[in-house]
């Protein structure tokens, strides 16, 4: 008899006969023995089929096996230093599920649009395996911060009324009746939800209509928002380095084995702890125009400007106090330089771009009835005015783009490897 189990776990059968199922990744022969390199998406490992010591069906079948064939396999499991997981398996019997043939990803080269037609087959590569590892676990260590600071999970709508940032950037679409849109952003409806249980944060899809085509922008993507009563701008800082270390840590931690798939350079990350440096929006022009760079106060920051930035620092950096004209209406005003608000946009370093917005939010009634009418924001806001004549305080939040920090950690050219199946400008399929 034989255990089933799975190919992360055979550490706990040493000497044990079992049996996985799995697919052939790769397979080499010599003649008198076939080596079956498995994969089941847990892990790999190595599968000895010896001729001499198989009978000739065991034989035959494992020779009938091409790249992404599956099977269920039995064997007994031995430690094996000179292999990268440690152990192997000498195979004792092969049940073919499926023979595949002309699997169209070969371990060659190909290109990008190559692959992204074949983005459902181009998941089950190394690469992509461990891009989606980390990608769970960045998930799993924020709700586990959230979740241990005092946060409250609240989930708000996909369907909304009206937009929450730049009304160029909507999705529209029918809502019987009525116009709706896809969400741009929870925050909105995560203020109501702070005046209601203090600190919440939300997780979910998020989707704007951006022309652009970047490495940066995606159509769908994943956003975490938290906001909290009673917290002001600087308070807010603070918890997203811890928010942003604790994340980047304990990828550290739990993903050693996908880092190294990835070629990451570690040390860069080893690094992201601590307080992370901050610098005004007005220190930011200087620094540019120090760098060359011919930009007036007042105009926002392209990538070319976060990349040259970053690069002064070995970590995240705040770029705080914008100008109120270049950031959303929502924003409350420097109490001493009403020109400029009280937010920050996290920068990550090696060129990732800003992958946190947040500020402090206007609590007084009277401002936000005075954007109100300059941003034209009529009933379908009328709720999000109530926060202000009911109880208003003051509250901060922030949000922290998925992808874009999934593609930083795992140090990936392009946001389209982040996520399983990206939407992109130009790309629905598949
Ligand atoms: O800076 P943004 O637009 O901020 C907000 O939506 C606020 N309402 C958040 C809040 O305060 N609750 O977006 C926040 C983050 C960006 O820093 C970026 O990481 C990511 O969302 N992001 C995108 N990621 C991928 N593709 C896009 N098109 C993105 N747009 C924003
Ligand atoms: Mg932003």
């Amino acid at each position: 008899m034989s255990t089933k189990t799975v190919i992360k776990k055979v550490n706990e059968h040493v000497g044990e006969s079992v049996t996985i199922g799995a697919w052939i990744n790769n397979k080499r022969s010599s003649g008198k023995i076939q080596f079956l390199q498995l994969r089941d998406g847990t892990g790999y490992i190595q599968g000895v089929v010896v001729k001499s010591e198989v009978p000739e069906s065991v034989w035959d079948d494992a020779k009938s096996l091409t790249q992404e064939s599956s099977l269920y396999v039995t064997g007994v499991i031995r430690e094996e230093p000179r292999s990268k997981s440690g152990y192997e398996m000498t195979v004792t019997g092969i049940e073919v599920i499926h023979v595949t043939s002309e699997y169209p990803i070969t371990p060659k080269e190909h290109g990008v649009d190559f692959l992204m037609d074949h983005r459902h087959l181009w998941l089950r590569s190394p690469k992509q395996r461990a891009v989606m590892v980390v990608r769970a676990e960045i998930i799993r260590a924020v709700q586990e911060f959230f979740n241990t600071n005092g946060f409250t999970k609240v989930d708000p709508p996909i369907l909304t009324p009206s937009a929450a940032e730049d009304t160029t950037e909507l999705f529209h679409i029918k809502y019987f009746d009525e116009d709706a849109y896809l969400t741009q952003s929870g925050q909105l409806y995560m203020e109501a939800a702070a005046m209601a249980l203090g600190k919440v944060y939300s997780f979910g899809p998020t989707f704007r209509a951006e022309k652009s085509k970047t490495r940066r922008h995606l159509i769908e993507f994943w956003m975490i928002e938290p906001e909290m009563a009673f917290v002001n701008h600087e308070e807010s800082l603070e918890v997203q380095e811890q928010f942003v270390s604790h994340v980047v840590q304990s990828v550290l931690k739990n993903c050693r084995a996908e880092l190294e798939t990835l070629e990451r350079d570690v040390t860069k990350l080893e690094n992201i702890q601590g307080s992370f440096p901050r610098i005004t929006y007005d220190e930011a022009i200087e620094f540019l125009k120090g760098k060359g760079f011919d930009i007036p106060w007042g105009d926002d920051f392209g990538a070319p400007h976060e990349t040259a930035i970053a690069e002064a620092y070995d970590k995240p950096v705040f770029i705080t106090h914008y100008p109120k004209d270049i950031k959303a209406f929502y924003m409350k005003p420097d109490p001493n330089r009403p020109e400029v608000v009280l937010c920050a946009d996290m920068i990550a370093p090696e060129g990732y771009g800003e992958i946190i917005g947040g500020s402090q939010r206007i609590d007084d009634p009277e401002l936000m009835a005075e954007r109100f009418k300059e941003h034209n924001l009529g009933e379908a806001y009328q709720w999000y005015m109530d926060l202000r004549t009911y109880g208003t305080v003051p509250h901060s939040g922030f949000g922290l783009g998925l992808e874009r920090t999934v593609a930083w950690i795992c140090g990936l050219d392009h946001v389209r490897e982040t996520i399983a199946f990206p939407r992109m400008l130009y790309r629905l399929y598949p």
